[in-house]
This record gives C-alpha cells, structure tokens and sequence, in this order.
C-alpha cells in the first residue's frame, strides 16, 4: 500500500494509504478527542466531537471517518474546531441524566473525562430528559438516561457478535436504544454475553451487580462463603489497578480475595481440570460409540461458556444434544463446594455461599438456571465481574498494587496449565486433547503447545486435523483415525459452524466455541480497553506464561483431581451426572418455548 503525506497541526506526517485523520495523528501522539469511535469495534460518526478543520474544506470534518490524503492540512485544535468540539459535548450533556454522584461509571466515565477535556464548566442548554425505567436482568442493566446513542452497543451486538439486539427506536430526545417493540431484555434472545457493557463508554449498560449480595454474606456469621476466580481474571485484575495488561497477577488476586474476607480461597482452575476429566470422557464415550456403529452424536460441542449455550437454546433448539452435557468449570466447582467439600467440613448445603469471580457477565444468568441447583440450591449465589470485584478491592481499603503473592487454599486450589488456558479461544480444546490423545495413543500430543498450532487465531474458525496411529491396544478400533476439531469465539463463528451442522455438511468430530471474541480474556465482564485487539494479545501472553510455567500442565496429572476421584467415583459416574453434568432448553427466538425468562425487574 502507498504511503501518504500530510500535515496536521503544522506537523509532516505520512502514514499508509486509508487511514483516517484520527489514526494519523496518533501516529504522532496527537490524541483527538473522540466519543462514539473506538478501534476495531465502532466508527459511525454519530458524535462528531472529533470535528478538525481541513484546509479548503467549508464544514469541519469528522476525524474519525476522513480518510487522510496526500497534501491535507488538518488543523485539530484551531479556534473553531474546538469552539465546535466543546457545543457537541454540551449538547449532549444537555439531555444526559447528570447525576453522577449515584452513577457507577463516575471518574470512569468517558463522557465525564470529554467535559473536563474540552472545558465545560456549565449547563448552557437545556434538552428534554428522558427518564424512562430502568430495565434490569440477570445479567445486564439498560438504564437509558445515561445513553448518549453512541451506538457502540448496536455494533458491538449487530456487527461482532451478529447477536442483533440492539437497535435505534423513536426519535429526537425520545430516540432509544433497545431490543425489539421495547421488550426488557431479558425476555429476548440476548445471549447476555455483555460486549454490550464493555464497550458503552457511560453508565446507560452495565452488568447487574451482585457486590451487595456478597458483602451481606461475608458479614454474616452463619455462612461459610467461598471463593473462587476464573481463569481469566488473573490476566486482567491488574489493569483495574494501573498495572499493563500482559502479566498475570495471580498471587496478589489470591491475598486480595482473603483480606476480603472469604473463608476459603480456591481456584475455579482446579474446576478446569475437573471438567477436561470430564468432558474428555464424554467426547472418547461418543467417539468409541462412532467407531462401533452406535448413535452417537458428533460433533459434540464444549460448553463452558453461557453465552454460547444462551445463543444455541435461542437459535438452533433442535442441535442440543451436540452440546457436552459438562457444566461449566465454575457451576461444577460449586457443586462440589456445596457436597462433596461441605460433607468434608462438616457443613449442610445452605451453609455454603459460593461467590464466582468471572470474566462474564453471562454467567449471572447462568447461576439462575433451573438445572444449576442440587439439593434443592444454586450451585453458585454470586457472579462479580472483574470490575465488580475491583471496586470491593478499592471499597475495603485494599492496595492491591502492595499485596505479597499468596497461594490459593487446598485441596480445591491446585491446578495444571491445562486450566489457565481455558480463558483463551482454543483453550478447552488445546486441554482437552492434551489428555483425549495421551488416553487414545499413551503418547503426548505433538503440539502440546496447541496455542501456537494453526488452530487457535482471532479468525472466526480454525481447524485442526489430528491423526492417530500407533494407538494402545483398547483403542484399536481408532487406528487411522483423523479427528477433526475446530475452534471459533464470537458467535458470529458459532452461527456459521451451526448451520453446518443444521445442514448435516459439519466436517468435525470436536468444537469448542466460547462466546466472546478471543474467549474469556476479553469477556463482558472485563475491564474496559480502548485498543480492544492490543489488550486481547497481551492477556493471551500472560495466560500463555502461566501454563508455560507450570511443572504439570496436563488436567490427567492434577494430583488433587486424582484423590478426588478416589473419593468421588467414577468418571462420567454416577455422582459427575447428578452433580456435574446437566441438560439444555430449547427456547425459541423470544424464549417462546418456555415460560421462564431472565428479567428481574422493570
Ligand atoms: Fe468521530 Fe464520534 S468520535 S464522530
């Protein structure tokens, strides 16, 4: 591609033919103010804050959409593109619900952080307010008097995930962002994967918080509250804190979550490693089935992740059974707190308070479901997000920049590499076949490093084919085998892998799909970024370290899964199908196939 020349605020710049005034001044560390723009996820238009002046044009031009050309003069901070930046911040703060002392996005607020950067002292106009409900569901909380119709939602849910929700209704000051005739959202097909709440830039999407929930457990004496992190979250929490994305913060999330005040601290990578022992068996039960003319269904499809199961039950309600009928590591990990370790401790069911750390929103619907509970209880009682669990850090007084390293509790905290790399895209898939191949050949997977193997990428589907030969003699029937797994996040990957299988042309024996682009590691419940793509490379590297790190990095070699089965049962036995494993319900596209919905309120 031909480079280009231009000039902005006097400066030469030359950078690569398409890019935008906006990105060609960051090139040179000129940062135009900018609102409903952001990188590799929405350019629109719509705010126009980012207005320059261009030499011989009669309007100001909007950066973020203009591509620079060879001989511009762009001025960024002339007399009238700031006069004109500072009218489009005011009216849009003239109807914006500008109570931010009770708004959570407050000091986090990219309109608050506008206002101050352009210099708006006072409320010059005055708009219409609207001050509709609030429409709160498990998951996600719309409150539209914070909306400054940005549209970052709509792309993020319309064009990333092609989920579709969200779209523009009315007009003028009543123009709203929402789901279809109005309907809160947690009567639609919202998979809940919260995309939406990463990106909106004010408090109008939020996840619903659960931060009371917790507190009001830990306070109270009769319950034994537990605690268990994500894979995920250790390659984030740091950046809530100042810290730079790419390191891994495990040993100071685990001394963080004990000065809060949490009976026991465990991993839900110990979880991890529980579902691969799991999960694997299921795919060799369905694999050995096919190999002897049974009716087995493949492709047998992972589900660790709710949004992803969410979307499947909306859209294709008739390929359930392709899913895994493994929980996800947290809900099996709850399970297991709340049987298996409270019999251990000498304490019922109702005692335990099980609290998750998930980098999902998704995941508080999922802790609602029906089929989540045992016993007669919820598997697990809260899901903070990693922004939820920061702001209970920075609320008890807690530094967590000062905090030493400590180590999860045992026996529920010790876990492989296998387990830190769930949180990636490619990553269940990667754990499961280090055991799957090791179990089918007794021999270790070529590539035990499948994060660098052609299948894992940010494309919407890799493919990996992996033959096997020389196989131990119980598996003869498998020689010459190619098993074909594929590996896709974001459900626009999931929609194309589906209607493959609806069309009966899936070349696949094994999918992993997780909802979110690039997996957990940019989840709806993560920290917000504003380079998406550079954040997303850079936890992937310090998942990476982690399991690199580890002595053992196979889910088969946990010495605690070990014992743990000693004491539990069989694989796949009778305890792991009443406590480990679960069933799906078709929903249709408006959860029509079933009464039950995920609102809380309205
Ligand atoms: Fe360019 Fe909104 S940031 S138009």
């Amino acid at each position: 591609m031909a480079d280009i020349a231009l000039k902005i605020n006097g400066r030469q710049v030359t950078v690569p033919e398409g890019y935008t005034i906006l990105e060609a001044a960051e090139t040179v560390g000129i940062e135009i103010p900018r609102l409903c723009y952001l990188k590799d996820v929405h350019k629109f238009g719509s705010c126009r804050v980012c207005n320059v002046e261009v030499k011989g044009a009669k309007a100001l031009q909007p950066a973020c959409m203009v591509a620079a050309a060879n001989g511009m003069e762009v001025f960024t901070n002339s007399p009238r593109a700031r006069r004109a930046r500072k009218v489009m911040v005011e009216l849009l703060l003239s109807d914006h619900n500008c109570d931010c002392l009770h708004c959570e996005r407050s000091l986090r607020c990219e309109l608050q952080e506008l206002a101050r950067q352009v210099g708006v002292t006072e409320a010059r106009f005055e708009g219409e307010q609207n001050f509709g409900g609030i429409d709160v569901s498990e998951s996600i909380t719309r409150d539209m008097t914070k909306c400054v119709l940005c549209r970052r939602c709509v792309s993020a849910c319309g064009n990333i995930q092609e989920v579709g929700i969200l779209s523009a209704s009315n007009r003028g000051f009543t123009t709203e962002i929402s789901p279809a005739a109005g309907l809160p959202i947690g009567s639609t097909n919202c998979t809940f994967c919260g995309q939406c709440t990463v990106v909106c830039p004010v408090g109008a999407l939020k996840e619903t918080s659960h931060r009371e929930r917790v507190w009001k457990a830990l306070a109270n004496p009769d319950k034994y509250v537990v605690v268990q992190p994500a894979p995920a979250v250790r390659s984030s929490i740091g950046e809530c804190f100042g810290m730079e994305p790419g390191e891994a913060f495990t040993g100071k999330l685990a001394a963080a979550l004990r000065r809060l005040g949490f009976d026991k601290v465990f991993d839900t990578n110990w979880a991890a490693d529980l579902t691969i022992m799991e999960e694997g068996t299921e795919f060799l039960t369905r694999v050995r089935e096919h190999l002897t003319g049974g009716k087995s269904v493949l492709p047998m499809m992972t589900s660790c992740s709710p949004g992803w199961i969410k979307y499947i039950e909306n859209h294709y309600p008739d390929e359930l059974d392709h899913l895994s009928t493994c929980k996800s590591p947290h809900m099996m990990f709850g399970a297991v707190i709340k049987s298996y370790y409270a019999k251990k401790i000498s304490k019922k069911p109702e005692d335990m308070f099980v609290v998750s750390i998930m980098p999902c929103t998704a995941k508080k619907t999922e802790i609602a479901r029906h089929e989540m509970k045992n016993d007669g209880y919820p598997n697990v009682d809260a899901v903070l997000t990693v922004r939820e669990l920061a702001d209970m850090i920075r609320d008890a007084g807690i530094d967590f920049t000062a905090l030493p390293d400590e180590q999860f509790d045992d026996p529920l905290g010790l876990s492989t590499g296998a387990a830190d790399i769930f949180g990636i895209t490619g990553g269940v898939m990667g754990a499961a076949l280090r055991t799957v191949y090791e179990i089918i050949t007794g021999r270790e997977l070529p590539f035990p490093n499948l994060h660098v193997s052609p299948i894992v990428g940010l494309d919407r589907i890799k493919e990996a084919f992996i033959k096997l030969d020389n196989v131990r003699p119980e598996w003869a029937a498998a020689e010459g085998l190619e098993i074909r797994v594929a590996v896709t996040s974001g459900l626009a990957g999931a929609k194309q892998l589906m209607e493959q299988i609806k069309a009966g042309t899936s070349a696949y024996h094994f999918i992993e799909v997780m909802g979110c682009p690039g997996g957990c590691i940019t989840g709806g419940g993560q920290p917000r970024s504003k380079d998406v793509t550079e954040t997303r490379k850079l936890r992937m590297k310090a998942l990476y370290k982690e399991d690199e790190g580890k002595k053992l990095r196979k889910s088969h070699e946990n010495p605690d899964i070990i014992a743990f089965y000693k004491e539990w049962g069989e694989i796949n036995g009778h305890a792991s199908h009443e406590y480990l494993h679960t069933h799906y319900v078709p929903r249709g596209i408006y959860n029509e196939l079933t009464d039950e919905t995920f609102t809380v309120r309205r």
